[in-house]
């Protein structure tokens, strides 16, 4: 694998400070030790531990390439040790993400969201970690088809010819475990049939055509669909590439301009605009968000992580911030009404059911 560096974030809600809103310093810094001893015995390059509302979010890099059991067993044990603190603490849900009870080689499917890319580092490698708290893996289908497809949001795809032949999108159905691939521009409207339904199809990886790279990778872990049973929200989390044959770092940022309309918030049932801010802010409170999008930088130089870079803390997003506000006091207004609230097809995962059945005995037939 010489050559060739991972770059993998796994996230996991393992105990929230206070309710569900952050992630407590101790567990941190637990985390920090258990990956401090494996970048001492050799097995990761370098780390950064950080969180994303009650979202823990391990940052690694390593030269064992995607999906490697002793990366997700690091992964699994550092989980487990922060949820020791968590339940000493007693903090709210403490273990909540780690839905198996045994490790088994793979972390997918097992609680925690995985994005993780393998590539050879170019002169200079910066790239840009995404992560979001109370929304699920369909938030990034906007951003991502802006950054990669839209000439308004990122003007390299006509003046650039490193990017003029466009990016190829990957994308999952979450729910029938299927994906298919589309190359923009020519098959931008078929890509649009399905991303613009983000519940269902989620954007996993996008590729270079000019050159095959890998530019972006999410995670696509639904927690509900994996549980059979609403168990908290899949915070999702991203990994993009950025300048020379990928977009620039403003162009990566700038979607999150616009704080578009996702799934998540309260109980994870409800519409909220994503708001970007500063990491020191990514807790949410009001009605539980609104939901939130961290974004840090680095340059990896190596394998080591130069960084982080708090992209979002800056006063050029105050407007995006302040209209998510005013997009969230609106939506409020509504309660429990849609749209608002999901509709009853999404709500299926939640204690929604269980109030139905409880009235399915009550309906009588209309004549
Ligand atoms: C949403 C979320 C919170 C909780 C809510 C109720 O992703 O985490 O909005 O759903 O605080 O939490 P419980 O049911 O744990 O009391
Ligand atoms: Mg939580
Ligand atoms: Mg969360």
């Amino acid at each position: 694998m010489s050559g060739e560096v991972t770059l993998s974030v796994i996230k996991a809600d393992i105990g929230g400070w206070v309710g569900h809103s952050r992630i407590h310093p101790a567990l941190q810094e637990r985390a920090v030790e258990v990956l401090r001893d494996a970048q001492a015995q050799g097995l990761l390059v370098d780390f950064h531990v950080t969180a994303a509302g009650d979202d823990l979010q391990l940052i690694m890099t390593h030269r064992r390439g995607d999906d490697n059991p002793d990366i997700h067993g690091l992964a699994w044990r550092a989980f487990e040790a922060a949820t020791e603190v968590a339940r000493e603490l007693k903090l709210y849900g403490a273990g909540q993400d780690l839905i198996s009870d045994a490790f088994a080689g793979n972390i997918r499917g097992m609680g925690p969201g995985v994005a993780e890319m393998t590539f050879v580092e170019r002169a200079s490698e910066p790239v840009i970690i995404f992560m979001a708290d109370k929304t699920s893996a369909g938030a990034w289908n906007l951003p991502l088809y802006r950054m990669f497809a839209d000439p308004f949001n990122t003007a390299g795809l006509v003046i650039s010819p490193s990017m003029h032949q466009g990016f190829r999108f990957e994308v999952h159905d979450v729910k029938e475990h299927r994906r298919i691939f589309f190359d923009c521009p020519e098959e931008m409207y078929d890509l649009l049939v399905f991303i613009g339904a983000p519940a269902r199809f989620a954007v996993k990886r996008v590729f270079s055509r000019a050159t095959g790279e890998i530019a972006a990778v999410s995670s696509t872990e639904r927690l509900s669909l994996i549980a059979g049973r609403y168990v908290g929200k899949d915070d999702p989390v991203m990994i993009v590439r950025a300048q020379s044959q990928f977009p620039a770092v403003g162009e990566i940022l700038e979607p999150f301009a616009f704080p578009h309309i996702v799934e998540g918030w309260m109980r994870g049932s409800h519409h909220g605009p994503l708001m970007p801010v500063a990491a020191r802010e990514g807790n949410p409170t009001r009605f539980d968000g609104p939901p939130r999008v961290i974004a840090l930088g680095f340059q990896v130089a190596e394998g080591r992580l130069v960084g982080p870079v708090d992209m979002f803390d800056d006063p050029a997003f105050d407007e995006a911030r302040r209209r998510a506000a005013q997009v969230a006091e609106y939506l409020r207004r509504h309660g429990p009404f849609e749209p608002h609230r999901l509709p009853l097809e999404e709500m299926e995962y939640t204690t929604m059911p269980d109030v139905m059945k409880r009235l399915a005995e009550r309906w009588e037939p209309v004549a």
